[in-house]
């Protein structure tokens, strides 16, 4: 619900609009960057649809502005993110441009804000945000190497990589070092070419906005944002902004779904002997309601070494000392956290940009290792084993922990990150 429909008078004199896709991956680091900026004298409006709402109670200070959506309970459930964003992208045009209608006329100044800042695969903003004069910029939410790898779907296409051909899995793309054609961020879709189409306006958003924001940073990214910023027509900002930290953690992030079959992680845990804490989100398994399908016997063998949990703090899990490891689906804010924390991980990547996340963190970074080829109990403990009993991990560990380092001084006074933000302020404040 709106909090309030007047607007905040900022402390600079500056106020900007927020827009994310309802998805929380999107939501939470659109939610971070408004944070941020607020702190830095700005005023926030976030507009949100009805569906997958924020919580207002948790930013007080922000100004929210929903928008109808609509979208019935019928239409939204068991919906792909893929189909979410389509529907969104026919539906909330309308009521964007409402709400842009009512918040410019409901102030006496001309130009009541510095600027938007939206999602790219939110098509629609680029052309109502155009039609109020409004500078657009857009925090794409994941990393860049996999939106660099987006970018080059035409040429993958032409060089007979995409669709991805099972004969072909182990090939390298030579235009894409290190990603192999299995790493490629496809999903499961049954019309190919609808999906192409999205990504393509994706990246027509991103190229026709002020400016990309991410949520990355040089050190970790160095050739995918040079590569890019070549030839990219709008500025890029990789403003990672995260703070500077026995157990195995386990969970899959808020879309990914396993199935059962894929179970067998329990016994992998169960053998590794290891401590562990296991999210499983309530409907994460296809077709049941938590975690039934664990194996008889199971919970009661383990002897208090494990928890199953339906949620968990994974910013506070991730930096407390006794996590050793991060058994992930390498969704870009897991990946990201983890990275940030100095946790090792085991890489389990289910879709799209995870692929290509997965594939910098075994190959380039070697922070983590791969666990992609079946879910067999063999392969899971020889991937635990490899990173809490051998050497191999002790060096990857030593690895996690530079690139913590890294990530701590991008955010000093001299670091790549911070320089960034202040760019983008001044950018912000300039219109
Ligand atoms: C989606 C896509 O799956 C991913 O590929 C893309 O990069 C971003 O959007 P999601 O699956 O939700 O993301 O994964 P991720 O990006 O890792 O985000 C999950 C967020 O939920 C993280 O910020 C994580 O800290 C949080 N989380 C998850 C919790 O706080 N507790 C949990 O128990 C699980």
């Amino acid at each position: 619900q709106s909090r309030s429909s007047k607007l905040q008078k900022p402390v600079n004199g500056k106020r900007l609009l927020f827009f994310s896709l309802p998805l929380q991956g999107h939501m939470t680091p659109m939610l971070q960057l408004a944070d941020i900026l607020h702190s830095k004298g700005f005023s926030v409006t976030f507009i949100h649809t009805k569906y997958n709402s924020p919580n207002p109670s948790n930013y007080p200070h922000f100004t929210f502005q929903p928008i109808s959506d609509n979208l019935s309970e019928a239409e939204t459930s068991g919906l792909s993110v893929f189909d979410l964003a389509y529907l969104i992208n026919v539906k909330c045009v309308a009521p964007f441009r409402d709400c842009l209608d009512q918040l410019f006329s409901g102030s006496s100044e001309k130009r009541p804000f510095a600027g938007l800042i939206s999602d790219p695969a939110l098509h629609f903003t680029r052309e109502v945000a155009k039609s109020f004069q409004l500078q657009r910029f857009v925090l794409r939410t994941s990393g860049v190497s996999a939106f660099r790898t987006f970018s080059s779907f035409p040429l993958l296409q032409e060089k007979g990589y995409l669709p991805i051909q099972d004969s072909r899995l182990e090939e390298p793309v030579a235009e894409l070092p290190p990603l192999r054609v299995k790493d490629l961020p496809v999903i499961n879709v049954p019309d190919l070419d609808k999906f192409y189409e999205l990504i393509a306006s994706l990246i027509e958003e991103a190229k026709t906005s002020s400016g990309v924001i991410f949520n990355s940073f040089e050190e970790l990214e160095n050739s995918a944002i040079d590569a890019l910023r070549d030839g990219f027509p709008a500025p890029i900002f990789p403003i990672d902004k995260q703070e500077p930290k026995s157990v195995i953690y386990v969970s899959f992030g808020s879309i990914a779904a396993v199935k059962e079959k894929e179970f067998g992680i329990a016994w992998g845990l169960a053998n590794s002997k290891c401590r562990f804490l296991w999210v499983i989100r309530p409907g994460s398994v296809n077709g049941l309601d938590w975690h039934e399908a664990l194996p008889n016997g199971f919970l009661d063998m383990l002897d208090g070494r494990g928890h199953i949990v339906k949620w968990a703090p994974q910013l506070e899990v991730l930096a407390h000392p006794a996590v050793a490891a991060f058994w992930t689906h390498n969704g870009w804010n897991s990946t990201l956290e983890s990275v940030c924390e100095g946790v090792p991980m085991i890489c389990m990547p289910c879709f799209a940009d995870q692929m290509v996340n997965a594939r910098y963190v075994t190959y380039s970074w070697k922070v983590g290792v791969e666990l992609r080829n079946g879910l067999e109990r063999k392969n899971i403990e020889r991937a635990i084993r490899r990173l809490m009993v051998e050497e191999e991990g002790e060096e990857i560990r030593k690895r996690a922990l530079d690139l913590k380092e890294k990530a701590n001084s991008t955010l000093t006074q001299s670091g790549a990150s911070f320089k960034s933000l202040e760019s983008l302020i001044s950018c912000l404040s300039s219109s």
